[in-house]
């Protein structure tokens, strides 16, 4: 079983012992602004496969690379105009850019291609608070994807991570409950166009007025999924997940937002209220704990309200749709 250390009571040793897992080549739990990660050395091959083997991720999907600083963003990546323009505005953040890989790059520091997946590009960010420590600290890039099961519901606390990958890890540091409770906005530049890969904690609105343009939603753009993480099923919980759901059905586990009378509520096996006041920023971070509970209640299924799509509520009704996708 994993150790768990309390960064909030215990942070110098949280930073040590994740510094020594991670400089021996293993995976260590981490929590950031956005969700837990599962994060290793991302220059080191042995590391990266680790992620993939504990997670069952398939290898053809390339991870999010965690830098400590911008110096180290730009050892490793190229950035255009408008990308330096997002990353001035929201790094350290719930922000990740699809840049160019430096090809000049020292050949034994190099992110490796394991965690790019073979691409010529590279997903950054730098995450807020611990985690930017812990990464000054080693000295290397973090290759860090959700740290959860391939296909289920994302962990935003470190007992999340321990009932789903405890067995499989040696170490999570502990850090509460992650704040903005959804993964980052993934964007990627092209010329003058800026494409949204996924929503997520920086809500599009916002990357809209800094960049200047109106985003491409992966609709609009029409082509090839290039986020193949973000295909269907994923953020799976076991129950069948229902959405914009309206009247509740005998047995079924409710998540809701706002205060609309909901008819039959009260045959429902378990309700769980994502905002009592109604805001989306309350919401996102209960999401997955909130889908993760309904799913223990033995409920026939789980059945949604209708979530605002503006905002935070746009990465909301992604993830909820995934939740609800048919499973393979
Ligand atoms: O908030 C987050 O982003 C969390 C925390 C831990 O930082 N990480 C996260 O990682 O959600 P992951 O691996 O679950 O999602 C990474 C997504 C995948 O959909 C992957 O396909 C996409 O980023 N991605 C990574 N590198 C890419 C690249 N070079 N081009 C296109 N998509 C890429
Ligand atoms: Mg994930």
């Amino acid at each position: 079983m994993a150790e768990i250390i309390d960064i909030r009571t215990d942070r110098d040793r949280a930073l040590a012992e994740g510094v020594r897992v991670l400089a021996e080549g293993f995976p260590v739990a981490i929590p950031t602004e956005t969700v837990y990660g599962l994060a290793a050395d991302a220059t080191n091959p042995a590391a990266v496969t680790r992620i993939y083997e504990t997670k069952g991720r398939p290898q053809f999907n390339p991870l999010i690379c965690h830098m400590a600083d911008m110096a180290m963003a730009e050892r490793y990546a190229l950035f255009d105009p408008i990308s330096r323009l997002l990353a001035e505005a929201f790094w350290p953040g719930p922000l990740t850019l699809i840049l160019p890989l430096r090809p000049e790059t020292r050949e034994d520091s190099r992110i490796h291609a394991l965690a790019t997946a073979g691409l010529d590009t590279v997903g950054i960010r730098l995450p807020q608070g611990f985690a930017g420590e812990l990464i000054a600290a080693l000295d290397r890039p973090l290759a860090a994807p959700s740290a959860n099961t391939s296909g289920k519901v994302s962990a935003t606390s470190a007992q999340h991570v321990a009932d789903d990958l405890g067995e499989r890890i040696r170490l999570i540091l502990d850090g509460g409950a992650a704040p903005v409770g959804v993964e980052s906005t993934i964007i990627k530049v092209e010329g003058d166009t800026v494409r949204l890969l996924r929503p997520g904690g920086v809500p599009a609105e916002a990357i809209e007025r800094v960049a200047g343009v109106t985003l491409l939603r992966p609709e609009a753009a029409g082509a090839a999924i290039e986020a193949p993480g973000m295909l269907a099923s994923h953020y799976a919980p076991e129950a069948a997940v229902r959405l914009d759901a309206t009247t509740i059905a005998p047995g079924e586990a409710v998540i809701r937002f706002g205060h609309d009378a909901i008819a039959g509520i009260e045959e429902a096996k378990a309700v769980f209220d994502l905002s009592p006041s109604g805001d989306l920023g309350e919401a996102a971070a209960n999401l997955f704990d909130m889908l993760k509970r309904a799913d223990t209640v033995g409920a026939v299924r789980i059945a949604v309200t209708p979530i605002p799509n503006r905002g935070l509520g746009e990465a909301i009704n992604d993830r909820l749709q995934r939740a609800a996708a048919p499973r393979e």
